[in-house]
């Protein structure tokens, strides 16, 4: 079934999720699970917000994504290595979960709600490689074709996508469109040919399916590197992560930890007891308790950090996810986040952030910068 999740529309429409929710609720839309609109529902919010609905066009989303320049003249000298940020993106049901339940040595997959994804886990995992034990950030993002805005974003804050393909099913849509975020945003592709454990496998096929849409493996001459793996049996993972670590090495990853710190907001939402709650990908700088950040029209001093596994931490340096405490609003997930000096500039910061999004929507209206709403078809 065709639809947009609220979280999706949410960032579409440049509102919080929370006031979509408030206002589906006060027209007596109920959700059972996923949170997915359908059309016509989709069409009366867009109606209430004067954003028209157009035909599908998913590369509107990469182009509301499209990488922005985080380092200023003054970093250049100070640059020092940082780790990898890696996306799993894929179609769904293709495995990334349990691949990463497998680096991680975890159990995510089977204790979410009907094995799907709904968020971006974002994991700090040490690898073993060149006989050291290096750090790297693991994205999780959900195949579910609701989904096209996480994954743009995914796209967008990371340095390396892995494209999980099940080798039992082949490219599908989700597939296709994992491989076009990954290439907008201008990532290296790493492809994992998963499930090769299945009666029915082909992962020759697979290859066969890449290549006549451009992607031509390395064994076969090309230039992407493709792993054969089983995720579930922990099959060639080695292999795989050696190969994200040599793709890795050669983009020379780096970012100024001493600084101030940005970056981008990859999930939020609001919590009974702690209030809005961020999680941020640190990408320039290091961001520590007490700072005072403005990430979208979001201000506050920063309470409390969390790490991956919701231990308290006092400081987070480049490419390092930390969940934030402290803001006095929830903030859009693909937001950018900065350390400022004072609460004052910060609220400045977020007015003008407002009002340049008002601007888009009176543009919106007027039917120059018309919002696509891209997973409907
Ligand atoms: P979404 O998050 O919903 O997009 O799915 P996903 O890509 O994260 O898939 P997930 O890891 O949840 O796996 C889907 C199903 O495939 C589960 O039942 C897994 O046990 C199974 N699976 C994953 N990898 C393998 C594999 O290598 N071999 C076999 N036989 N099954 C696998
Ligand atoms: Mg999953």
């Amino acid at each position: 079934e065709k639809g947009m999740s609220t979280e999706e529309l949410a960032y579409n429409l440049a509102i919080g999720e929370g006031e979509l929710l408030g206002y589906l609720y006060s027209k007596g839309v109920r959700f059972h699970g996923l949170r997915t609109l359908d059309r016509d529902i989709v069409k009366m919010v867009c109606e209430k917000y004067n954003v028209e609905v157009l035909d599908v066009d998913p590369m509107k989303v990469e182009e509301m994504a499209k990488k922005k320049e985080i380092f200023d003249e003054d970093d250049l000298d100070k640059l020092k290595e940082r780790p990898p940020v890696i996306t799993i993106m894929g179609h769904v049901d293709h495995g990334k979960t349990t691949l990463l339940d497998y680096i991680r040595k975890s159990k995510v997959a089977a204790s979410e709600a009907g094995g799907i994804t709904q968020g971006i886990g974002a994991y700090k995992v040490q690898v073993p490689f060149d006989g050291k034990s290096l750090p790297c950030i693991f994205l999780d993002t959900p195949g579910h074709e609701a989904f096209g805005a996480m994954r743009a974003r995914g796209a967008r804050v990371t340095d390396i996508a892995v494209i999980v393909v099940a080798a039992d099913d082949g490219i599908r849509p989700q597939t296709n469109e994992a491989i076009a975020h990954a290439k907008a945003a201008g990532v290296p592709i790493v492809i994992a040919i998963n499930k090769i454990d299945k009666d029915g496998a082909s992962p020759d096929r697979v290859m066969q399916e890449l290549s006549s849409i451009g992607l031509m493996p390395e064994e076969w001459g090309g230039d992407i590197p493709m792993v054969k793996i089983s995720a579930l049996r922990g099959e060639n993972i080695d292999d795989l992560l050696e190969t994200i670590m040599l793709v890795a090495e050669l983009q020379e990853l780096k970012a100024n930890p001493d600084r101030t710190a940005k970056g981008t907001v990859i999930e939020a939402g609001l919590d009974k007891s702690k209030g809005p709650v961020a999680t941020f990908i640190v990408q320039n700088g290091t961001l520590r308790t007490g700072d005072i950040v403005v990430c979208g029209e979001a201000v506050g001093k920063v309470r409390a950090l969390f790490d991956d596994r919701g231990i308290r931490v006092d400081e987070a340096g480049p490419s390092i996810p930390v969940q934030v405490i402290g803001l006095n609003n929830v903030p859009l997930a693909g937001d950018e986040f900065e350390v400022v000096s004072s609460l004052d500039i910060a609220r400045e910061k977020a007015e003008a952030r407002a009002e340049a999004l008002r601007e888009e929507h009176i543009a919106a209206k007027a039917g120059e910068g018309k919002i696509t709403l891209s997973s409907l078809a």
